[in-house]
């Protein structure tokens, strides 16, 4: 597995993902017309001080998802925040989310502009929650977070780097 940048080319991936059922299923649900569009041109844009990757599956390099550490805002102050979304279907469930997170980390850490991450993952999404811990975040407690306009109860994990 490996990231690349997201590029122009993903405007499809984010498509698919932003519509799917399954993979929205903690983040709102799918996305209404028109916003994976929004989505995706917010990540094209978002290349100073954002990471946005597309992660790239063995063995023949077919995107399977997206990772990213964008910014955001936390009780009036910036933060940078950590999204990961897989594909349904065959890229789950192979640790994959995990392998991602590390490498995509390892580039904010490297470029010494952050000093932590936040990641805020639904109280329900037992496989999110697992990968957090996988990678080093520390569960600072339930939240709630307003996702695209929808009220969802988290839980509020941070990477110190
Ligand atoms: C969260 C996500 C990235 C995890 O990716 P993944 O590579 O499939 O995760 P893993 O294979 O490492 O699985 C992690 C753990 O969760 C479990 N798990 C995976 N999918 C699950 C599911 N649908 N329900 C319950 N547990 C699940 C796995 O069994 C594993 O636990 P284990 O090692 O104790 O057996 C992926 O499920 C996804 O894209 N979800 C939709 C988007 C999303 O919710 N993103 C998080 C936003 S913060």
């Amino acid at each position: 597995m490996r990231l690349r940048p997201y590029a122009e080319q993903d405007r499809r991936l984010t498509a698919e993902l932003e519509g799917d059922a399954e993979v929205m299923a903690h983040l709102g649900g799918p996305a209404p017309g028109g916003r994976a569009e929004s989505v995706h041109e917010r990540r094209v844009a978002g290349r100073e001080r954002e990471w946005y990757r597309t992660i790239l599956a063995d063995p023949d390099d077919e995107p399977a998802g997206v990772v990213a550490v964008f910014r955001s805002a936390w009780e009036g102050r910036e933060i940078h925040e950590l999204g990961i979304m897989l594909l349904a279907g065959r890229a789950r469930r192979h640790g994959l989310a995990a392998g991602a997170v590390r490498l995509a980390v390892e580039e904010v850490r490297a470029s010494g502009l952050v000093r932590e991450v936040h990641a805020f993952i639904g109280a329900e999404n037992r496989a999110a929650g697992v990968v957090a811990r996988r990678t080093g975040f520390v569960n600072h407690g339930p939240c709630d977070v307003d996702y695209e306009g929808v009220p969802i109860r988290c839980d509020h994990w941070i990477l110190e780097l």
